[in-house]
């Protein structure tokens, strides 16, 4: 007999223990949070067992750039099958990661000539972080030990990437485990007072950034930014100014520059890397998320010449001895290939950027709603705050708005009470306009009911 759909769910309250939810919220009466179970995925939506379906605003947690089931991603990934499914990458190598290396080499114009590899981001920020220490500490500069990261940064939940990430949300409870690090004002262009620009703020941000590098300069390996846009923290958004007068400022003190793409590149900030706004590049630049499409776990860190020479040794302790099991596996880097050809072949930025135009205009009435607060969009990102004065409403704001999204046929997950929208880069017009309209509607119930 076939298993109804609402034994997956007390199946998998019973023996799955979910990510990033505290779980009682699934089982907690009238005020349960769902928990849906998806049987099958095409283009933008998922589907759940009932023939349910719920637009995949947010890209799967901002991973899937192409849609579910991709025709093309599909056909790559069953003909690698095929050939290789794994072989490990020390002692040997293979067509698909040397393909994926040299292609996004060849995105950076050769500055970032070397890819290491991993699986999920925050093992690209743990490689970032130790590559840039042992670098410094090949070059005999072992006093820099220290990392800089913003306010409101988030590079991902292991010990070190939890190191420099700072919300108390997911930061706290693991206090006692974590290295401190020096936190720097963030250029996030509401922190505009009266009269400023966003230029303003960056300005006023770099300047913290030098002030400290003046003071400890000789003690910090690496500045970890999130590019334009810091995510996690409620979809901050800054002008590029402020990475180009980071970048300064790191060449000028002897400062490593990490840019964690992990949620911005491959196209998500209207560039292919959100850096490029900037006209400068990193030391090392971290790639996860939608490198792979959204298909499988994959993550990498591109790393200047100079950093690859600092470990370029007849001397097998300066080499950086870091791996995982998995790193380099070729079915997620054959699936890194298939979406950059999608990229090629479907001209996707300048296409997103028409598309970017449109939901922009349809998301107009929102962007003047009395209870909105700072409208924002930058490429394929579109972030607004809701005014929520109760609160203990505001508390549970983003919960209830999850709840009424799928009511509306809509995944949509809230970060605090910023709505944030991060749909793949194949929404139809119509689905784009009902995209809207729909958000403005389950907006309308949550801020009503
Ligand atoms: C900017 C940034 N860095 C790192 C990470 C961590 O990536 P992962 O969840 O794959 O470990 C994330 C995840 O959201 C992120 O947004």
């Amino acid at each position: 007999m076939a298993d109804m759909p609402q034994d997956w769910v007390a199946r998998s309250l019973r023996s799955v223990w979910h990510p990033c939810t505290q779980m009682q919220h699934h089982a907690n009466g009238d005020n349960s949070v769902p928990l849906i179970p998806v049987s099958h995925g095409r283009g933008a939506w998922l589907y759940d067992h009932e023939g349910k379906r719920y637009l995949d605003a947010i890209s799967s947690w901002w991973v899937n750039l192409f849609g579910h089931a991709n025709p093309v991603i599909n056909a790559a990934l069953k003909d690698q099958l095929d050939r290789l499914e794994h072989a490990m990458l020390a002692g040997f190598t293979h067509e698909p990661v040397v393909r994926l290396s040299e292609q996004l080499s060849e995105m950076t114009g050769k500055v970032l000539g070397h890819a290491f590899y991993a699986s999920d981001g925050a093992s690209a920020v743990e490689i970032a972080l130790k590559m840039s220490f042992h670098a410094w500490r090949n070059a005999g500069l072992s006093d820099k030990q220290e990392f800089v990261c913003l306010q409101g940064s988030y590079h991902g939940e292991t010990i070190g990437a939890l190191a420099v990430t700072d919300v108390a949300l997911f930061k706290d409870a693991y206090g006692p485990l974590l290295r401190a690090a020096r936190v720097v004002t963030s250029p996030d262009a509401r922190n505009a007072q009266d009269g400023e620009s966003a230029q303003d703020v960056a300005r006023r941000a770099a300047a913290d950034v030098e002030k400290l590098f003046e003071e400890r300069a000789g003690h910090i390996a690496a500045i970890i930014i999130e590019p334009l846009v810091q995510c996690a923290t409620g979809m901050a958004m800054h002008d590029p100014l402020y990475l180009t007068l980071v970048r300064e400022l790191c060449d000028r003190f002897q400062v490593h520059m990490i840019l964690d793409e992990i949620a911005v590149g491959c196209g998500r900030t209207g560039t292919f890397f959100a850096c490029e706004q900037a006209a400068i590049w990193p030391d090392f630049l971290c790639l996860s998320k939608g490198i792979s499409g959204g298909y499988l776990p994959l993550s990498l860190v591109l790393t200047r010449d100079e950093v690859y020479q600092a470990f370029y040794s007849a001397d097998v302790t300066r080499g950086f001895l870091h791996s995982h099991s998995y790193t380099g596996n070729p079915l997620a880097c054959r699936a890194a290939l298939a979406t950059l050809q999608i990229f090629k072949d479907d001209d996707v930025l300048n296409r997103n950027r028409a598309r970017a135009t449109r939901l922009t205009t349809a998301l107009a009435p929102l962007a003047e709603h009395e209870r909105v607060r700072n409208f924002r969009q930058r490429g394929m990102i579109w972030a607004f705050d809701a005014v929520e004065p109760d609160a203990a409403r505001a508390a549970t704001f983003s919960r209830r708005f999850f709840a009424s999204a799928l009511e509306n046929e809509l995944l949509l997950r809230p970060i605090g009470r910023t709505v944030y929208l991060m749909p793949p880069y194949i929404l139809s017009d119509e689905e784009s306009d009902g995209l809207a309209e729909r958000t403005r509607a389950v907006f309308d119930t949550v801020i009503a009911s």
